[in-house]
């Protein structure tokens, strides 16, 4: 009772509209991202999004196997999201469960929207992405830096993928929401991912139940922010290609 009682005076965003970590509504965390970082993949990338710390390896488009499993019209997309037994305050399973699985099929399903695919037919294209820290958004980390990986790999897309998760806590529509916020009594979670150049959505859940005038709010931070991701994304690959060849094999980095 005297919990319940806490809970439902938690301010999550104050008078000034600072939340409790200190950002506004519309800010997200801190994000880095670094551009080749395992040379054995044709493409990779290192992403840190706040607390969450994610890498991804792209190899393909190569023999799809079991060839059972290949099309003769487009490249098989096959996203991999793992999270490490580390990376969650209890030990995570290193089974992959019910979410890693979820996870890894809308973003295979974001992907072939962003791909050209059908330009290679009886290919596979696998991504993998690890998560090495979490809290909360890690599935939109993961594809944000999924999509510059593939980018990296010189696989050709539509566009990369940005996202963001936006939600509501405390009665408040903010952008970003850590774990903290997530598990508000009130919690509304909607991870969103665009291709931004046409805005095309090609992922978006929702958990939780928003109103009209809600959703419309949090869709228009959803994009400020998604903006703000995508440059991001771009100068990170073009810090690995404005480099000399020597640098860029190393992951944009001069020794
Ligand atoms: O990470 P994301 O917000 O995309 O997915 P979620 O299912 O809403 O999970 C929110 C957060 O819960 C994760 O980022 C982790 O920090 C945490 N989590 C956990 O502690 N243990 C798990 N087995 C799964 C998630």
């Amino acid at each position: 009772m005297a919990a319940k009682k806490k809970e439902e005076k938690t301010e999550f965003v104050n008078k000034q509209g600072k939340r409790l970590d200190g950002r506004t509504t519309d800010q997200v965390r801190p994000i880095k991202i670094q551009v080749g970082v395992v040379p054995r993949a044709d493409g990779s990338c290192y992403l840190e999004w706040g607390q969450n710390k994610v890498i991804a390896a792209v190899y393909g488009p190569r023999e799809c196997l079991p060839k059972h499993t290949a099309s003769p019209y487009k490249a098989v997309v096959r996203y991999s999201y793992r999270m490490a037994t580390f990376s969650v305050p209890d030990r995570k399973n290193p089974k992959p469960g019910r979410r890693d699985i979820e996870i890894s099929k809308v973003s295979s399903e974001a992907f072939e929207r962003a791909i050209f695919t059908e330009r290679f037919p009886n290919t596979a294209i696998d991504i993998f992405v690890e998560v090495l820290d979490s809290n909360a958004g890690t599935r939109i980390a993961a594809l944000t830096c999924a999509a510059v990986a593939v980018a990296d790999a010189g696989i050709p897309m539509r566009d990369l993928i940005s996202g963001v998760a936006v939600g509501k806590a405390g009665g408040k529509i903010i952008v970003d929401m850590n774990k903290f916020e997530e598990d508000a009594p009130d919690a509304v979670d909607i991870p969103m991912a665009i291709l931004p150049n046409t805005e095309e959505i090609v992922l978006l859940q929702m958990d939780g139940l928003l109103s009209k005038k809600e959703w419309l709010e949090a869709r228009g931070k959803a994009f400020e922010a998604i903006k703000q991701v995508y440059e991001l994304q771009k100068q990170a690959l073009l810090k690995k290609y404005e480099q000399p060849v020597e640098a860029a094999e190393n992951g944009g980095v001069v020794q």
